[in-house]
């Protein structure tokens, strides 16, 4: 953000950094001796990213809630960057994880479980077939080999800073010289991403279609909305043009509904009536225990179907002993049937529309060039005036230095947002109250930037 006073930022993050360091000597304590066994003090390298000198260690949570060591309360808006959408320990799910666990965690053979769960999924999405794996990550590679594997074609198209989980083929972006090559950080690529994926930019349906024409590319992954640089909306007509590009060009859609779902029970495919070939749903959908699904129609079912290898199934690229357990099909079921209801989300929605209100108010009282933005009961401010169209314009609205204050801010004050952009996510016993408290909190952190 041009017009700040990054001398004032500066010396505020100093502030926030001696307070947050002063108010938690437990989680310094923990910290300290992480460093002696844990790389760089942490579990996983992405935990380094909060903007505190070291995370809080956390002691429990509950709902909507947690407490670090040192006896703060927060309220988490974060809720594990969509992990806990379902709010934390959600009973139904609890209650079912603690029966399962008793008879069984993992036995490499179904149980009625996994018939449930996919005839739920059936009902919220209406995609015929269903699989399971452990991570969304996870779901989204094996669509995509299957996609290559049933297309014969070698490339996947990837929108402009997606981010879809570790999938080595969506670590590339559209440099300013319009090439894609590796995105910044990306880690020890298998081979340059350019040999496997086209990059375009969301809502560019030109762009889209000239890289489809040549006939090389398998499958399209996309979030129906881009929610990991921001949120970044579909323009009206948008899906509908993709749908019918895909189609045209014989190119399989694939839709990551794994953030996405924040937009109801079937997610935004259901809430906009989309019509995906594979879909792919992760994270919340056993309350916080690892599992994903990822569902296709019937007729991608019966092209790979045709191609399957009873003698090398296993060991085709498609895995993980432990996809399709006993404990994380359990989670699903309890989680679908109990906790992610639509009973839920009309409650859900609501505390985001009230978020953005608050969040609006401020920027509008206080004149800052910023913008807060929705989808379903998630919602995010943006540190630029205008709705970005794609990934670029969003990511050109970034400012690390900026958001890290505003996180560190919040922190202090009891709040937790996500530790990449300025996401809030509303879990099922999020309450008005959290709601109206990170608007006061909001008010005050913006109101000493621009004194
Ligand atoms: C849209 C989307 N898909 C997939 C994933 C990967 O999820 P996981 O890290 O649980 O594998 C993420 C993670 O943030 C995501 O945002």
């Amino acid at each position: 953000m041009e017009s700040l006073n990054r001398t004032l930022l500066t010396s505020l993050m100093q502030r926030e950094q001696k307070r947050f360091v002063e108010e938690r000597p437990k989680s310094k304590a923990l910290f300290e001796r992480a460093g002696k066994s844990l790389l760089a003090g942490v579990p996983m390298n992405w935990m380094m990213k909060w903007a505190g000198a070291f995370p809080p260690f956390v002691r429990e949570a509950q709902g909507a809630h947690f407490y670090d060591v040192d006896g703060h309360r927060y309220i988490d808006f974060c809720l594990g960057d969509t992990g806990a959408m379902t709010g934390h320990s959600p009973l139904a799910t609890v209650k079912a994880v603690e029966e399962q666990a008793n008879r069984g965690i993992t036995l490499m053979l179904p149980g009625e479980d996994a018939i449930f769960v996919a005839e739920e999924l059936q009902q919220r999405f209406g995609l015929k077939y269903w699989q399971f794996a452990l991570t969304a990550t996870d779901a989204n590679r094996f669509s995509i080999r299957l996609a290559r594997q049933i297309t014969a074609r070698p490339k996947i198209l990837a929108f402009n800073w997606c981010y879809h989980g570790t999938v080595d083929e969506t670590f590339i972006t559209l440099q300013p010289d319009g090439v894609a090559r590796a995105r910044s950080g990306n880690i020890g690529p298998p081979v340059d991403p350019s040999v496997t994926t086209k990059v375009v930019e969301f809502n560019d349906i030109p762009a889209l279609e000239e890289a489809l024409a040549a006939g090389d590319v398998a499958c399209v992954l996309a979030e129906p909305a881009m929610t990991n640089v921001g949120i970044v909306h579909p323009e009206p007509g948008y899906h509908a043009a993709l749908r019918e590009l895909t189609r045209k060009y014989k190119t399989l859609l694939i839709i990551d509904e794994t953030h996405t779902i924040c937009a109801g029970p079937g997610g935004f495919t259901r809430a906009e009536n989309l019509d995906p070939d594979v879909l792919v749903f992760g994270k919340a959908i056993g309350g916080g225990i690892p599992g994903a699904a990822y569902g296709f129609t019937a007729e991608v079912a019966s092209r790979i179907a045709n191609r399957q290898n009873l003698e090398d199934c296993d060991v085709g690229g498609i895995g993980g002993t432990l996809a399709g357990n006993a404990l994380s099909l359990a989670a699903m079921r309890a989680t679908l049937s109990n906790v992610l209801t639509k009973e839920a989300f009309d409650r859900m929605i609501p505390l985001a529309e009230r978020w953005t209100a608050g969040v609006q108010s401020i920027i509008e009282e206080l004149g800052v060039p910023w913008h807060v933005t929705r989808l379903g009961c998630r919602a995010e401010y943006l540190f630029s005036a205008n709705r970005p169209r794609n990934g670029q314009q969003a990511h050109d609205g970034m400012d690390f230095e900026l958001e890290r204050f505003m996180h560190l801010y919040a922190m202090n004050r009891g709040i937790l947002l996500t530790p990449f952009h300025n996401m809030a996510l509303m879990s099922p016993q999020t309450e008005a109250a959290d709601v109206d408290q990170h608007t006061d909190v909001f008010r005050e952190c913006v109101r000493e930037l621009v004194a």
